[in-house]
Protein backbone atom coordinates (compact mmCIF):
# COMPACT_ATOMS: atom_id res chain seq x y z
CA UNK A 1 0.00 0.00 0.00
CA UNK A 2 1.49 3.68 -1.19
CA UNK A 3 1.30 6.28 1.12
CA UNK A 4 0.40 10.10 -1.22
CA UNK A 5 0.54 13.14 -0.06
CA UNK A 6 -1.86 15.34 -2.61
CA UNK A 7 -1.41 19.14 -2.52
CA UNK A 8 -4.66 21.02 -3.59
CA UNK A 9 -6.90 18.09 -2.66
CA UNK A 10 -9.62 20.20 -2.20
CA UNK A 11 -9.55 21.06 -5.85
CA UNK A 12 -11.43 19.76 -8.67
CA UNK A 13 -8.61 17.19 -10.06
CA UNK A 14 -7.05 16.63 -6.47
CA UNK A 15 -10.72 16.02 -5.13
CA UNK A 16 -11.03 13.15 -7.94
CA UNK A 17 -7.80 11.68 -7.57
CA UNK A 18 -8.57 11.26 -3.44
CA UNK A 19 -12.13 9.65 -4.03
CA UNK A 20 -10.52 7.20 -6.28
CA UNK A 21 -7.04 6.31 -4.28
CA UNK A 22 -9.16 6.00 -1.28
CA UNK A 23 -11.31 3.42 -2.79
CA UNK A 24 -7.98 1.88 -3.99
CA UNK A 25 -7.41 2.01 -0.20
CA UNK A 26 -4.42 4.18 -0.25
CA UNK A 27 -3.12 6.16 2.83
CA UNK A 28 -3.80 10.13 1.68
CA UNK A 29 -2.60 12.88 3.48
CA UNK A 30 -4.29 15.97 1.60
CA UNK A 31 -3.26 19.88 2.08
CA UNK A 32 -5.17 22.30 0.79
CA UNK A 33 -5.35 26.23 1.85
CA UNK A 34 -8.75 26.44 0.13
CA UNK A 35 -7.97 29.70 -1.73
CA UNK A 36 -10.13 28.02 -4.60
CA UNK A 37 -10.97 24.33 -3.20
CA UNK A 38 -14.14 23.99 -1.41
CA UNK A 39 -14.89 21.29 1.65
CA UNK A 40 -17.72 20.03 -0.22
CA UNK A 41 -15.28 17.91 -2.34
CA UNK A 42 -13.58 16.61 0.25
CA UNK A 43 -16.27 15.83 3.54
CA UNK A 44 -17.78 12.68 1.92
CA UNK A 45 -13.70 11.10 2.90
CA UNK A 46 -13.35 13.26 6.02
CA UNK A 47 -12.85 11.02 9.10
CA UNK A 48 -11.67 7.65 7.11
CA UNK A 49 -9.17 5.59 8.56
CA UNK A 50 -6.87 6.28 5.75
CA UNK A 51 -7.36 10.39 4.96
CA UNK A 52 -5.68 12.84 6.99
CA UNK A 53 -6.57 16.62 5.63
CA UNK A 54 -4.64 19.52 6.66
CA UNK A 55 -5.69 22.66 6.06
CA UNK A 56 -2.32 24.24 5.45
CA UNK A 57 -0.61 26.72 2.73
CA UNK A 58 2.47 24.92 -0.03
CA UNK A 59 4.49 28.10 1.29
CA UNK A 60 4.60 26.43 4.69
CA UNK A 61 8.11 24.88 4.19
CA UNK A 62 8.35 23.63 7.96
CA UNK A 63 4.46 21.79 7.86
CA UNK A 64 5.29 20.17 4.63
CA UNK A 65 8.34 18.72 5.52
CA UNK A 66 7.02 16.86 8.38
CA UNK A 67 3.61 15.81 6.78
CA UNK A 68 5.81 14.12 3.31
CA UNK A 69 7.81 12.02 5.67
CA UNK A 70 7.06 8.24 5.36
CA UNK A 71 5.29 9.41 1.93
CA UNK A 72 5.59 7.20 -1.08
CA UNK A 73 4.50 9.73 -3.88
CA UNK A 74 3.39 13.38 -3.84
CA UNK A 75 0.85 14.41 -6.46
CA UNK A 76 1.38 18.02 -6.48
CA UNK A 77 -1.92 20.05 -7.81
CA UNK A 78 -1.77 23.05 -5.72
CA UNK A 79 -1.40 26.19 -7.38
CA UNK A 80 -3.05 29.59 -8.95
CA UNK A 81 -4.19 28.91 -12.52
CA UNK A 82 -4.90 31.38 -15.36
CA UNK A 83 -5.74 34.68 -14.39
CA UNK A 84 -7.22 38.01 -16.64
CA UNK A 85 -5.64 41.32 -17.52
CA UNK A 86 -7.90 42.75 -14.58
CA UNK A 87 -6.19 39.98 -12.04
CA UNK A 88 -2.65 40.12 -10.55
CA UNK A 89 -0.23 37.98 -11.68
CA UNK A 90 1.90 37.59 -7.98
CA UNK A 91 -0.08 35.24 -6.76
CA UNK A 92 0.21 32.82 -9.71
CA UNK A 93 4.11 33.43 -10.14
CA UNK A 94 4.94 32.81 -5.63
CA UNK A 95 2.89 30.17 -5.04
CA UNK A 96 3.39 28.41 -8.15
CA UNK A 97 7.07 28.76 -8.10
CA UNK A 98 7.55 28.47 -4.50
CA UNK A 99 4.93 26.43 -3.81
CA UNK A 100 6.77 24.05 -5.82
CA UNK A 101 10.24 24.40 -4.96
CA UNK A 102 8.93 23.74 -1.15
CA UNK A 103 7.66 20.28 -2.90
CA UNK A 104 10.66 19.41 -4.53
CA UNK A 105 12.92 20.11 -1.33
CA UNK A 106 10.68 18.16 0.87
CA UNK A 107 10.96 15.03 -1.69
CA UNK A 108 14.91 15.38 -1.74
CA UNK A 109 14.94 15.19 1.68
CA UNK A 110 12.56 12.18 2.65
CA UNK A 111 13.32 10.71 -1.35
CA UNK A 112 9.54 11.08 -2.43
CA UNK A 113 8.68 10.30 -6.05
CA UNK A 114 6.75 13.87 -7.03
CA UNK A 115 3.72 14.22 -9.99
CA UNK A 116 3.71 17.75 -10.93
CA UNK A 117 0.68 19.06 -12.79
CA UNK A 118 2.07 21.23 -15.48
CA UNK A 119 -0.57 22.13 -18.37
CA UNK A 120 -0.93 22.77 -22.12
CA UNK A 121 -0.97 26.29 -21.49
CA UNK A 122 3.15 26.09 -21.88
CA UNK A 123 2.46 25.13 -25.43
CA UNK A 124 1.28 28.57 -26.06
CA UNK A 125 0.89 29.26 -29.76
CA UNK A 126 2.51 26.68 -31.20
CA UNK A 127 1.58 26.24 -34.78
CA UNK A 128 2.97 22.08 -34.42
CA UNK A 129 -0.57 20.88 -33.74
CA UNK A 130 -1.09 18.26 -32.15
CA UNK A 131 1.30 19.26 -29.70
CA UNK A 132 4.29 16.92 -28.72
CA UNK A 133 6.04 17.09 -25.47
CA UNK A 134 9.29 17.36 -26.78
CA UNK A 135 7.89 20.20 -29.28
CA UNK A 136 9.08 23.56 -29.10
CA UNK A 137 6.89 25.87 -26.96
CA UNK A 138 5.70 29.66 -27.73
CA UNK A 139 4.77 32.12 -25.24
CA UNK A 140 3.78 35.54 -25.97
CA UNK A 141 5.26 38.73 -24.20
CA UNK A 142 5.64 39.03 -20.53
CA UNK A 143 3.94 42.46 -20.61
CA UNK A 144 1.47 40.06 -20.84
CA UNK A 145 -0.09 38.75 -17.62
CA UNK A 146 -1.92 35.74 -19.03
CA UNK A 147 1.31 34.32 -19.97
CA UNK A 148 2.53 34.05 -16.20
CA UNK A 149 1.14 30.86 -15.31
CA UNK A 150 2.69 29.12 -17.98
CA UNK A 151 5.81 30.94 -17.64
CA UNK A 152 5.44 29.90 -14.22
CA UNK A 153 4.75 26.27 -15.28
CA UNK A 154 7.71 25.70 -17.57
CA UNK A 155 9.70 27.15 -15.04
CA UNK A 156 8.41 24.84 -12.70
CA UNK A 157 8.99 22.08 -15.46
CA UNK A 158 12.65 23.12 -15.93
CA UNK A 159 13.03 22.61 -11.66
CA UNK A 160 11.40 19.46 -11.81
CA UNK A 161 14.27 18.10 -14.13
CA UNK A 162 16.74 19.75 -12.36
CA UNK A 163 15.67 17.93 -9.45
CA UNK A 164 15.70 14.82 -10.81
CA UNK A 165 19.28 15.09 -12.69
CA UNK A 166 20.87 16.91 -10.12
CA UNK A 167 19.39 15.58 -6.87
CA UNK A 168 17.62 12.19 -7.90
CA UNK A 169 14.45 13.01 -7.25
CA UNK A 170 11.99 10.59 -9.07
CA UNK A 171 9.85 12.99 -11.23
CA UNK A 172 6.70 12.67 -13.59
CA UNK A 173 5.84 15.74 -15.46
CA UNK A 174 1.79 16.00 -16.77
CA UNK A 175 0.31 17.88 -19.09
CA UNK A 176 -3.26 18.05 -18.28
CA UNK A 177 -5.61 19.25 -21.15
CA UNK A 178 -8.65 21.36 -19.97
CA UNK A 179 -10.38 19.28 -17.83
CA UNK A 180 -13.69 19.55 -16.27
CA UNK A 181 -16.64 17.32 -14.26
CA UNK A 182 -19.13 18.46 -12.25
CA UNK A 183 -16.52 20.26 -9.53
CA UNK A 184 -15.22 22.61 -11.93
CA UNK A 185 -15.48 26.17 -11.07
CA UNK A 186 -18.71 27.79 -12.88
CA UNK A 187 -17.01 31.05 -13.38
CA UNK A 188 -14.20 31.69 -16.23
CA UNK A 189 -11.20 29.64 -14.26
CA UNK A 190 -13.19 26.44 -14.79
CA UNK A 191 -13.31 27.12 -18.61
CA UNK A 192 -15.60 27.25 -20.98
CA UNK A 193 -17.85 24.26 -20.92
CA UNK A 194 -19.11 24.25 -17.30
CA UNK A 195 -20.10 28.22 -17.98
CA UNK A 196 -21.74 27.24 -21.21
CA UNK A 197 -23.47 24.50 -19.08
CA UNK A 198 -25.07 26.60 -16.97
CA UNK A 199 -26.12 29.18 -18.95
CA UNK A 200 -28.01 27.31 -21.40
CA UNK A 201 -29.60 25.52 -18.37
CA UNK A 202 -30.36 28.85 -16.79
CA UNK A 203 -32.07 30.44 -20.42
CA UNK A 204 -29.03 32.64 -20.55
CA UNK A 205 -26.73 34.40 -22.77
CA UNK A 206 -23.28 32.29 -23.66
CA UNK A 207 -20.69 34.45 -24.26
CA UNK A 208 -18.49 33.43 -26.70
CA UNK A 209 -14.41 34.79 -27.31
CA UNK A 210 -14.00 35.81 -31.58
CA UNK A 211 -15.77 34.05 -33.61
CA UNK A 212 -15.98 30.70 -31.65
CA UNK A 213 -13.83 28.68 -34.17
CA UNK A 214 -10.82 28.37 -32.22
CA UNK A 215 -10.63 24.96 -30.67
CA UNK A 216 -10.06 23.11 -27.47
CA UNK A 217 -9.47 19.28 -26.53
CA UNK A 218 -11.47 19.04 -23.40
CA UNK A 219 -11.29 15.86 -21.23
CA UNK A 220 -13.09 14.40 -18.45
CA UNK A 221 -12.08 14.27 -15.52
CA UNK A 222 -11.72 10.34 -14.83
CA UNK A 223 -9.34 10.23 -17.59
CA UNK A 224 -7.12 12.61 -16.12
CA UNK A 225 -7.00 10.52 -12.92
CA UNK A 226 -6.59 7.49 -14.80
CA UNK A 227 -3.83 8.93 -16.15
CA UNK A 228 -2.43 10.46 -12.75
CA UNK A 229 -2.52 7.05 -11.36
CA UNK A 230 -0.70 5.56 -14.03
CA UNK A 231 2.15 7.78 -13.33
CA UNK A 232 2.23 6.88 -9.78
CA UNK A 233 2.36 3.26 -10.07
CA UNK A 234 4.66 3.34 -13.64
CA UNK A 235 8.05 3.52 -12.54
CA UNK A 236 9.34 3.58 -16.91
CA UNK A 237 7.24 7.52 -16.37
CA UNK A 238 10.12 8.60 -14.10
CA UNK A 239 12.05 11.72 -15.59
CA UNK A 240 9.33 11.80 -18.03
CA UNK A 241 7.07 14.17 -19.18
CA UNK A 242 3.16 13.18 -20.74
CA UNK A 243 0.41 15.22 -21.81
CA UNK A 244 -2.67 13.82 -20.50
CA UNK A 245 -6.43 14.66 -21.98
CA UNK A 246 -8.43 13.90 -24.82
CA UNK A 247 -7.32 14.42 -28.12
CA UNK A 248 -11.20 15.06 -29.70
CA UNK A 249 -11.16 18.43 -30.82
CA UNK A 250 -14.34 20.77 -30.92
CA UNK A 251 -14.39 24.71 -31.69
CA UNK A 252 -16.18 26.69 -28.91
CA UNK A 253 -19.26 27.27 -31.16
CA UNK A 254 -19.69 23.52 -31.53
CA UNK A 255 -19.25 22.73 -28.14
CA UNK A 256 -22.10 25.44 -27.22
CA UNK A 257 -24.38 23.49 -30.03
CA UNK A 258 -23.71 20.38 -28.45
CA UNK A 259 -24.46 21.60 -24.96
CA UNK A 260 -27.47 22.83 -25.49
CA UNK A 261 -28.71 19.69 -27.86
CA UNK A 262 -28.10 17.66 -25.02
CA UNK A 263 -29.42 20.01 -22.03
CA UNK A 264 -32.65 20.02 -24.48
CA UNK A 265 -34.14 22.86 -22.23
CA UNK A 266 -36.74 24.02 -25.09
CA UNK A 267 -35.39 26.95 -25.11
CA UNK A 268 -33.21 28.89 -28.34
CA UNK A 269 -29.57 28.85 -27.69
CA UNK A 270 -28.75 32.82 -26.66
CA UNK A 271 -25.08 33.43 -28.43
CA UNK A 272 -23.68 36.41 -27.88
CA UNK A 273 -20.34 37.37 -29.31
CA UNK A 274 -17.80 39.70 -27.77
CA UNK A 275 -14.72 40.77 -29.82
CA UNK A 276 -11.02 38.98 -28.35
CA UNK A 277 -9.63 42.10 -27.59
CA UNK A 278 -12.64 43.75 -25.36
CA UNK A 279 -11.68 40.27 -23.41
CA UNK A 280 -7.97 39.76 -23.24
CA UNK A 281 -6.71 43.14 -24.44
CA UNK A 282 -3.18 42.36 -26.24
CA UNK A 283 -3.01 38.35 -25.39
CA UNK A 284 -4.01 36.69 -28.37
CA UNK A 285 -6.72 33.60 -27.88
CA UNK A 286 -4.81 30.47 -28.66
CA UNK A 287 -6.23 28.70 -31.41
CA UNK A 288 -5.92 25.77 -31.54
CA UNK A 289 -5.27 23.16 -28.82
CA UNK A 290 -5.13 19.63 -29.02
CA UNK A 291 -2.42 16.58 -27.57
CA UNK A 292 -0.42 14.45 -29.10
CA UNK A 293 -0.99 11.10 -26.80
CA UNK A 294 1.37 8.58 -28.39
CA UNK A 295 3.79 9.00 -25.66
CA UNK A 296 1.33 7.97 -22.47
CA UNK A 297 -0.78 5.38 -24.32
CA UNK A 298 2.33 3.99 -25.71
CA UNK A 299 4.51 4.10 -21.93
CA UNK A 300 1.38 4.79 -19.50
CA UNK A 301 -0.98 2.46 -21.19
CA UNK A 302 -3.19 5.66 -21.19
CA UNK A 303 -6.32 5.77 -22.89
CA UNK A 304 -9.02 8.29 -23.07
CA UNK A 305 -12.40 6.23 -22.27
CA UNK A 306 -14.81 9.21 -21.97
CA UNK A 307 -15.90 11.00 -25.13
CA UNK A 308 -16.87 14.92 -25.21
CA UNK A 309 -20.40 13.86 -25.59
CA UNK A 310 -20.96 11.38 -22.70
CA UNK A 311 -18.74 14.21 -20.74
CA UNK A 312 -21.07 16.45 -21.56
CA UNK A 313 -23.89 14.43 -20.54
CA UNK A 314 -22.73 14.07 -17.34
CA UNK A 315 -22.37 17.41 -16.65
CA UNK A 316 -25.26 18.62 -18.05
CA UNK A 317 -27.31 15.74 -15.53
CA UNK A 318 -25.17 17.22 -12.22
CA UNK A 319 -25.75 20.83 -12.42
CA UNK A 320 -29.53 20.46 -13.56
CA UNK A 321 -30.03 18.24 -10.31
CA UNK A 322 -27.97 21.03 -8.19
CA UNK A 323 -30.25 23.88 -9.98
CA UNK A 324 -33.42 21.93 -9.01
CA UNK A 325 -32.12 21.21 -5.33
CA UNK A 326 -31.42 25.02 -4.60
CA UNK A 327 -34.36 26.61 -6.28
N1 LIG B 1 -8.29 21.46 -14.59
C1 LIG B 1 -7.59 21.54 -15.69
O1 LIG B 1 -8.14 21.49 -16.77
C2 LIG B 1 -6.09 21.71 -15.67
C3 LIG B 1 -5.43 21.87 -16.89
C4 LIG B 1 -4.07 22.04 -16.88
C5 LIG B 1 -3.38 22.00 -15.69
N2 LIG B 1 -4.04 21.86 -14.51
C6 LIG B 1 -3.26 21.86 -13.28
O2 LIG B 1 -3.72 20.83 -12.43
C7 LIG B 1 -3.71 21.26 -11.07
C8 LIG B 1 -5.09 21.10 -10.44
O3 LIG B 1 -6.01 21.83 -11.20
P1 LIG B 1 -7.53 21.95 -10.77
O4 LIG B 1 -8.32 22.18 -12.00
O5 LIG B 1 -7.90 20.87 -9.84
O6 LIG B 1 -7.46 23.35 -10.01
P2 LIG B 1 -8.29 23.83 -8.74
O7 LIG B 1 -8.14 25.31 -8.69
O8 LIG B 1 -9.65 23.24 -8.74
O9 LIG B 1 -7.46 23.17 -7.56
C9 LIG B 1 -6.26 23.72 -7.08
C10 LIG B 1 -6.29 23.59 -5.57
O10 LIG B 1 -5.08 24.13 -5.04
C11 LIG B 1 -5.42 24.84 -3.86
N3 LIG B 1 -4.38 25.85 -3.62
C12 LIG B 1 -4.10 26.94 -4.37
N4 LIG B 1 -3.10 27.63 -3.81
C13 LIG B 1 -2.72 26.96 -2.70
C14 LIG B 1 -1.72 27.17 -1.71
N5 LIG B 1 -0.93 28.25 -1.73
N6 LIG B 1 -1.61 26.27 -0.72
C15 LIG B 1 -2.42 25.19 -0.66
N7 LIG B 1 -3.39 24.93 -1.56
C16 LIG B 1 -3.53 25.81 -2.58
C17 LIG B 1 -6.76 25.49 -4.15
O11 LIG B 1 -7.48 25.85 -3.00
C18 LIG B 1 -7.43 24.37 -4.94
O12 LIG B 1 -8.18 23.52 -4.09
C19 LIG B 1 -3.19 22.69 -11.08
O13 LIG B 1 -1.81 22.67 -10.81
C20 LIG B 1 -3.43 23.16 -12.49
O14 LIG B 1 -2.50 24.14 -12.89
C21 LIG B 1 -5.39 21.71 -14.49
Amino acid sequence: MKRVLITGVAGMIGSHLLDYLIEKEYEIIGIDNFSFGKIENIRSNLGKDNFKFYRIDVGDYETLKILSKDVDVIVHLAAVKKISESDSSMATLKVNVNGTENIFEAARMWGCKVIFASTSDVYGMSPDIPFCEDGDLLLGPSMIKRWSYAVSKLYCEQMAFAYYKDCSVPVVILRYFGGFSPRSSFSWSGGHIPIFVDAILNDKEVIIHGDGKQTRSMAYVDDLIEGTFLAIENEKAVGEVFNLGNDEEMSIIDTALLIHKIASTGKELKLKYIKMEDIFGKYKDILRRRPDLTKAQNLLGYETKTSMEDAIRKIVECRRKEIENSG
